[in-house]
């Protein structure tokens, strides 16, 4: 029964990726729940901030991922590598080091993008970064859907065909990716 967390590297009220992580939590496999954490709270990161203690948000974020199996994100693309945003969510995520509640968690990362690479360069860049976190990324599943003009309705469904089965792929072999690392 794995609990998920999922994070959008996007901000914007009607982000694509913001549709597709909706979309993961809403056809996630049976017994698999998506807690959805909206980054937009989080502050830029400082050391010296942290030193004083952490702000709210992030001492929220920091719970919810100690209280997931898996970490789900979904992210676009920024001139090919990841949004700052997400970054300094991970950069939080990270803390305090050596000690951080990242280390050996489960993720998987999915992308979409107008473009016709679905925002596969940001899944390539941010895996040093989540290895460097010590985080576990799932190997072998991304569904980075292109064309996200045309892959969602108005209503911010996909309606993709081929994207959904890549997707429902991803959160099944997501969900056995976690179930073989607790053992
Ligand atoms: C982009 N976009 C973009 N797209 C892409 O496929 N590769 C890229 O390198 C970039 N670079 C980039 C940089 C910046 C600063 C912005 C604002 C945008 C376009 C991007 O994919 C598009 O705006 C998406 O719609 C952003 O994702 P959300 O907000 O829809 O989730």
């Amino acid at each position: 029964m794995p609990k998920l967390l999922g994070i959008a590297g996007s901000l914007r009220a009607k982000s694509f990726n913001r549709m597709l992580l909706a979309y993961a939590a809403k056809t996630a496999p049976e017994g698999t729940t998506v807690e959805i954490f909206d980054l937009k709270p989080i502050p830029f990161f400082d050391q010296d901030v942290e030193a004083q203690g952490y702000p709210d948000a992030v001492a929220k974020l920091h719970a919810a991922v100690g209280a997931a199996d898996g970490v789900l994100i979904v992210t676009p693309e920024y001139n090919s590598g990841i949004p700052g945003v997400l970054k300094n969510a991970l950069d939080w995520m990270s803390r305090p080091p050596g000690k951080s509640n990242c280390a050996g968690k489960p993720v998987t990362v999915m992308s979409t993008s107008p473009g016709a690479s679905g925002g596969i360069r940001a899944q390539v860049s941010i895996l040093p970064v989540l290895t460097g976190m010590g985080m576990l990324p799932l190997v072998g599943a991304a569904a980075a859907v292109p064309n996200a003009g045309a892959s969602f309705d108005v209503d911010g469904n996909l309606t993709d065909d081929r994207a959904k089965t890549v997707v429902a792929g991803q959160l099944k072999a997501f969900a056995a990716w976690i179930e073989r690392l607790k053992r």
